[in-house]
């Protein structure tokens, strides 16, 4: 059998004393694309947070593996040298930054890291140019600082563009349509399926069924009370979007 992109085993999760994750197992093997549907609150956020190693997390059970490798063990820089790449439900703002600058150093901080060159100027602008022109980001946002006063739309094009520039092996959007009118949610659903790739493999949260129309999932999992509850093809999005997360509940109790 291939080795999973990302396997995770049991996994609990705790925050100031209250366990949010309580058990979640999920396999995503290369090249597929896999949805996280669940009511507000269920700890999908939390879920991906952990996943990144954000600091507050308390770990009690379980263990994650990205291709093999044990990513509990890797700080927050080595796992996006590792390959992993998460786009926030709320992205930071980075006054003062470019976002071309912004760009440029995540790029040469993981190629660093994992012991390659420094891209230089002009392969990076070119590189930017490109990314840019196939996710109809302009010139002018990329001078802009990093998400200060970008609409939900921009933040989430900075985004997708960030994950174009660093070809990760692991991609987790999380909400990556709250906020987004439709001309924008297909342009983030345009860029996310170029990256679509054998040995690339995604997972996408979402509380709303609408963007799985634009970023059709191999597998989906309802997410609730902090674990997996079930996993299906497709039309389970659309059955959740139809009924409700009230069947899943007592599956969780
Ligand atoms: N810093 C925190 N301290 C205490 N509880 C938190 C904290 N952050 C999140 N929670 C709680 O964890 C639960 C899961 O939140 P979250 O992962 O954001 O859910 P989702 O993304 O599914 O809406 C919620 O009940 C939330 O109130
Ligand atoms: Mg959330």
């Amino acid at each position: 059998m291939t080795t999973p992109i990302l396997e995770i085993r049991n996994l609990h999760a705790r925050i100031e004393d209250r366990e949010i994750l309580k058990g979640v197992n999920l396999i995503i093997p290369p090249g597929q694309v896999h949805a996280v549907m669940g009511r507000n609150g269920s700890g999908k956020s939390t879920l991906s947070y952990v996943l990144a190693g954000k600091e507050d997390y308390e770990i009690t059970e379980g263990e994650v593996l990205l291709d093999g490798q044990d990513l509990l063990a890797m700080e927050p820089d080595e796992r996006a040298a590792a390959g992993l790449f998460l786009a926030f439900q709320y992205p930071i703002e980075i006054p003062g930054v470019a976002t071309m600058t912004f760009l440029k150093a995540a790029m040469n901080a993981q190629r660093k890291k994992r012991g390659e060159p420094e891209m230089l100027t002009p392969d990076f602008m070119r590189a930017v140019k490109q990314a840019g022109v196939d996710l109809n980001v302009d010139n002018d946002m990329l001078k802009r600082p990093l998400n200060v006063g970008f609409s939900g739309g921009e933040k989430k094009r900075a985004e997708v563009l960030q994950m174009a520039l660093l070809q990760p092996k692991m991609c987790i959007l999380d909400e990556t349509d709250s906020g987004l009118d439709i001309d924008a949610l297909q342009v983030v659903a345009k860029g996310v399926n170029a990256l679509r790739s054998a040995n690339r493999s995604m997972l996408v949260i979402t509380h709303y069924q609408r963007l799985l129309n634009h970023i059709v999932p191999d597998v989906v999992h309802v997410f609730s009370d902090g674990r997996i509850v079930e996993s299906g093809d497709k039309d389970l999005a659309l059955q959740l979007e139809a009924k409700g997360y009230a069947d899943f509940d007592n599956a969780a109790a």
